[in-house]
């Protein structure tokens, strides 16, 4: 579809910085959101006393005091442990629903979410309870809400190639439910290259691929990803501005990067917002978009993302309208439901 190019190049004042009820109205995509990263304190101790699990925190004012990160490897730690307190089917829903309405808020259209299954099983969770309780959710937020929606599994990449290949097998009676593999967690240390075989599976079913690498892991791990797991999208990316040829590749491949501002900010990745190099990115040519990650845990949802870069970067209207329609462009629908979305595009930029 010719004429639905480039729709940012269309924006009315584009210089000017971005207001909220622009960034709301936009129609965004996410593509890069843990799903467990999304439980707010007030459900964590809602859940906690429905399930009778015990944590250490008393009140939500203790929770979010908790939430000081250095790295992602302080972060991980808490962001496990919350997830204790996820046991049925219904706290699945519960957590899934209250993220959905959140986007409904915030004009995200379509979401690609991304889910931990071995948090879940390493606890004894039958893997069909965390497919049912986050796809009834998502299946209610289609009909009640307008919102479509796919599911991304990730395998946690400080477990073993055998665990994660135990993971896809339990998988395998619910391979219809989701869109493609992922792989999360402490990143240095564990290369994409340890998942190359059970990727190669995954991809042979005719699953997605994508893959955090280059958040703070090196580029050759972005490389290994493109190279070894043949991903379709790299997760975060934002240390290919390390290697010039890395970004001539990624921009000439047109490789989308889910990138997620304030999860960098949080994690240290950059010392502060106005450090980030979103835009530069842009700038660059890289098929960059927005992304949440962790909302609960880092303080934003994907608005408050594009908000924060408003402020902060003084994100204009046309890098705002870019993005989103980077991200409609970078998810993984196609035909009608695509151009529907970027036809809306048009029509709110205009
Ligand atoms: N799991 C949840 N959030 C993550 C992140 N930002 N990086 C790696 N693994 C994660
Ligand atoms: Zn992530």
């Amino acid at each position: 579809m010719s004429k639905l190019r480039d729709i940012w190049k269309t924006t009315s004042r584009p210089e000017e910085v971005a207001d909220t009820a622009f960034l709301r109205a936009l129609p965004k995509a996410e593509l890069h959101l843990h799903i467990e990263g999304s439980l707010e304190p007030e459900l964590m101790l809602k859940l906690a006393e429905r399930n009778a699990v015990a944590l250490p925190y008393n009140s939500v004012e203790e929770v979010r005091e908790a939430y000081q990160f250095t790295n992602l490897q302080t972060f991980l730690d808490i962001y496990y442990q919350s997830a204790g307190v996820l046991l049925n089917e219904q706290d699945f829903y519960d957590l899934t629903w209250a993220y959905l309405l959140t986007c409904h808020e915030q004009g995200v259209v379509h979401t690609e979410l991304f889910f931990d299954p071995q948090t879940h099983t390493e606890r004894g969770i039958d893997i069909g309870v965390v497919f049912d309780g986050i796809t009834r959710a998502l299946s209610d937020a289609a009909t009640q809400l307008g919102i479509t929606s796919g599911l991304i599994l990730c395998f946690l990449r400080h477990l073993s190639e055998q665990d994660a290949f135990e993971c896809f097998e339990q998988a395998k009676p619910y391979l219809h439910h989701i869109l493609g593999v992922g792989l999360d967690s402490s990143e240095v240390g564990h290369p994409p290259s340890k998942f190359e075989r059970v990727f190669a599976q995954a991809r042979d079913l005719g699953l997605k691929a994508v893959a955090h690498a280059g958040e703070e892991g090196p580029p050759s791990y972005i490389y290994e990803a493109l190279d070894l797991l043949k991903v379709d999208r790299i997760d975060h990316g934002v240390r290919c501005l390390e290697d010039e040829a890395l970004v001539e590749r990624l921009v000439e491949e047109g490789i989308p990067l889910t990138v997620c501002p304030q999860s960098n900010v949080r994690l240290k990745v950059f010392e502060k917002m106005a450090d980030h190099t979103i835009l530069q990115m842009l700038d660059r040519g890289l098929m960059a978009t927005v992304n949440a990650d962790d909302p609960s845990f880092f303080g934003g949802y994907l608005l408050d993302n594009f908000q924060f870069m408003a402020n902060d970067l003084a994100m204009t209207r046309a890098q705002a309208a870019r993005l989103a329609e980077n991200s409609i462009r970078s998810s993984f629908i196609s035909g009608d439901l695509e151009n529907n979305y970027l036809e809306k595009l048009k029509k709110v930029i205009a």
